[in-house]
């Protein structure tokens, strides 16, 4: 049962008044004025979008018509996206798009490494809308996951060169493009690049488009910049690196800049272990593997050999602050938030102005982490001090009376008194395990209700909690990654946790408090199958991933069923993934829309105004049954064994793909 105050009372929120945002716009002006020293450059300044870029999180303004005024669509096995009557869904960009004056999308997949560095990221996720006039005009930032070989090559990872390296890092990273909302006076787009999708399209030749990818140098920021663990035979400084990778989901700043978070970096990195297994514990912890996802990066581009460069593991994992309003700027690995598999970085701003930052760590029995800035955001950036790189983290410990406290990582900590902070930075996960942290069922989005002091996660699933033999991680954080199984606990009250669920806590004064109470919000499942021990009040579904709190207070909930088990097994009958609407006060859940074929719902923001929605739709067509050791998601022989969405009979693959959603009279989504 949901248990908030109404969320669509008086407007209290802490989001930046205009004089605000001016004041910091002037304030920065100064800061800056010495030209962009590596310093100016590290603090990341937000460029002119203080005056414009607020994304739509305020969550503090009634709905315009009801909160889940819509008609449910039902389950749906179909090969396209379904969105309720009176609501209309078209593709805003998809793989391979130009963005900027890049090439176009070759459907055989032919496109040059140089190619895709100018178009679209493959396997987009986490997004942001930043306005520049509102709900009609904005940037556009989304990240790209990973790159599927088997659908980004004609011939997959056959025949694999430096070409082919280059190719799928220039697929991953972030994608920013400059969109605009077709008004009836203007003309239609014609020319090359200046897609018309629906109402909006992407602006031709933006100043700001840009590509971020897997080899875009960037900048390490924070307490652990300069740390010999993070300097290799390229960087002696420790404090450079090319590229961010396995750009999962996302955050935004109040001060207009764009967070991307890498997930499961580990998996790019190329390790031997015989004859016998000589990796570190940090490795370990981390799941540096000789498995290595199948990845033939190393073969052509030597730092992703760990044998030889094991220090570059540590560059990756962190969250990357980007400026999206100044192209120029050089993104910075923001290392006080700790190094882990960063699934999103979600900012919370506090009543004397912190800012909170809620992150998970997506994997089997992680940690829900938070940041607190030491000082209130104006007043550090006023000083040049990037907030993100001045506070302390911490990790959460949910009681099993319902109340939680956050336990800080820090060498004040008794726990940690033989760390230092760069230890717990860079083996965040082990400093986690030494505190005492509470194991989760693979942590996901969270968000919050700024009106009732709650925040909102997802817990996808758990596959070994409650399983035998019972173990923990290690308080001398050396467990390797996801093989601890501990027993159910009240947070996680379920054992082989197929479904998931949805848990919240809440502060009696501000979201900085060190305690909270905790409640379940839905066990996930089919609550017509007594079997499921579901507590959904309304549609099935299992796997949740993607949660987002709309202005309005409408709480939205996107599933990433695994490719093996999309509408089959302990699946069967929930057809593709799905997003849904849920009334938060009343805890009803209702599903707005499904997916094509085999992809994952991941990535949802609205417009200001709440009448455009943007939604990412992730690997259609991911093949179920390949065999393990092909090493492709998708069969290059057979591309569209599964899907072709969503360029249809006349596209050569199924492409991950951005989507703008509508309502057709004009109103609120979800109305
Ligand atoms: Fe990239 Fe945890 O999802
Ligand atoms: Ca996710
Ligand atoms: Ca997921």
């Amino acid at each position: 049962m949901a248990d908030f105050e109404n969320p669509n009372g008086s407007n209290n929120s802490h989001n930046e008044s205009f004089q605000d945002v001016l004041d910091a716009r002037l304030s920065r002006r100064g800061f800056v004025s010495g030209g962009l020293t590596a310093a100016a450059a590290l603090a990341l300044t937000g460029a002119d979008s203080l005056l414009k870029a607020v994304p739509a999180s305020a969550k503090t303004r009634p709905p315009a018509g009801p909160l889940l005024g819509f008609t449910r669509v039902p389950v749906s096995s179909a090969d396209t996206v379904i969105v309720p009557q009176g609501y209309s869904a078209d593709v805003l960009i998809a793989w391979g798009d130009p963005v900027g004056d890049g090439p176009e999308f070759q459907q055989d997949a032919s496109n040059s490494a140089a190619d895709q560095a100018q178009q679209w990221g493959m396997h987009n996720d986490g997004l942001v809308y930043f306005p520049i006039d509102g709900s009609k005009h904005g940037l556009f930032a989304e990240n790209n996951e990973y790159a599927d070989e088997g659908l980004l090559f004609p011939d997959g990872v056959a025949n694999w060169d430096a070409e082919k390296t280059n190719k799928a890092l220039n697929a991953h990273g972030v994608s920013i493009i400059e969109i605009k909302k077709h008004g009836p006076g203007d003309l239609p787009p014609t020319s090359r690049g200046f897609k018309k999708n629906g109402e909006w399209v992407v602006v031709p030749h933006s100043k700001y488009a840009r590509r971020i990818t897997g080899q875009t140098p960037m900048l390490i920021g924070g307490p652990a910049a300069g740390d010999d663990r993070l300097k290799t035979i390229e960087d002696p400084t420790g404090r450079q690196v090319l590229g961010t990778l396995n750009n999962c989901a996302m955050g935004f700043t109040p001060w207009g800049t764009y967070l991307t978070c890498e997930e499961n970096f580990n998996g790019f990195f190329f390790r031997t272990t015989t004859p016998t297994d000589s990796r570190t514990a940090l490795e370990k912890r981390y799941g540096i593997t000789p498995s290595n996802g199948g990845f033939r990066w190393y073969l052509t581009h030597p730092r992703f050999n760990a044998d030889t460069y094991l220090n570059e593991t540590n560059r990756f994992g962190w969250v990357v602050e980007i400026d999206p309003f100044d192209p120029d700027s050089t993104p910075v690995k923001r290392t006080a938030l700790g190094r882990l598999k960063h699934e999103g970085a979600w900012v919370q701003e506090t009543k004397d102005g912190k800012v909170v930052v809620y992150m998970g760590d997506d994997e089997r029995n992680e940690y829900i982490y938070r940041y607190v800035s030491n000082l209130p955001w104006r007043v550090a950036r006023s000083q040049g001090i990037n907030p993100l790189d001045d506070g302390i983290l911490y990790v959460a410990k949910f009681n099993a009376d319902g109340t939680g406290r956050w336990l800080p990582l820090t060498p004040q900590n008794p726990a940690l008194v033989s760390w230092t902070i760069n230890d717990i930075l860079i083996n965040t996960r082990g400093a986690a395990d030494a505190a005492g942290a509470t194991m989760m069922d693979r942590p996901e989005w969270i968000d919050t209700f700024p009106e009732s002091l709650t925040a909102i996660a997802t817990l996808t699933n758990n596959n070994r909690r409650g399983s035998t033999p019972a173990s923990s991680n290690s308080p001398l954080g050396t467990t390797t990654a996801g093989a601890a199984r501990p027993p159910i606990d009240a947070i996680n009250p379920r054992a082989i946790n197929v479904y998931g669920h949805i848990i919240t806590w809440t502060y009696t004064q501000d979201f900085s408090q060190p305690t909270f109470t905790w409640d379940v919000f839905a066990l996930c499942g089919d609550p017509a199958v007594p079997a499921h021990g579901s507590t959904i009040d309304g549609d099935k579904f299992g796997s949740p991933d993607g949660i987002y709190v709309a202005p309005s207070g409408r709480l939205w909930i996107q599933t990433d069923v695994s490719t093996s088990t999309i509408n089959a097994g302990d699946y069967a009958g929930f057809g593709n993934n799905q997003m849904l609407c849920a009334d938060p006060t009343t805890g009803e859940i209702r599903r707005f829309l499904t997916g094509p074929r085999q992809c994952e719902i991941t990535g949802v923001t609205v417009t200001p105004d709440e009448r455009t929605m943007f939604v990412g739709i992730q690997h259609p067509g991911e093949t179920p049954d390949l065999p393990s050791s092909s090493d492709v998601r998708n069969d290059p022989a057979a591309p569209k064994a599964y899907s072709s969405w969503p360029d249809g009979a006349v596209g050569g693959r199924p492409r991950s793909a951005c989507i703008v959603i509508t309502k057709d009279d004009g109103g609120e989504i979800g109305s």
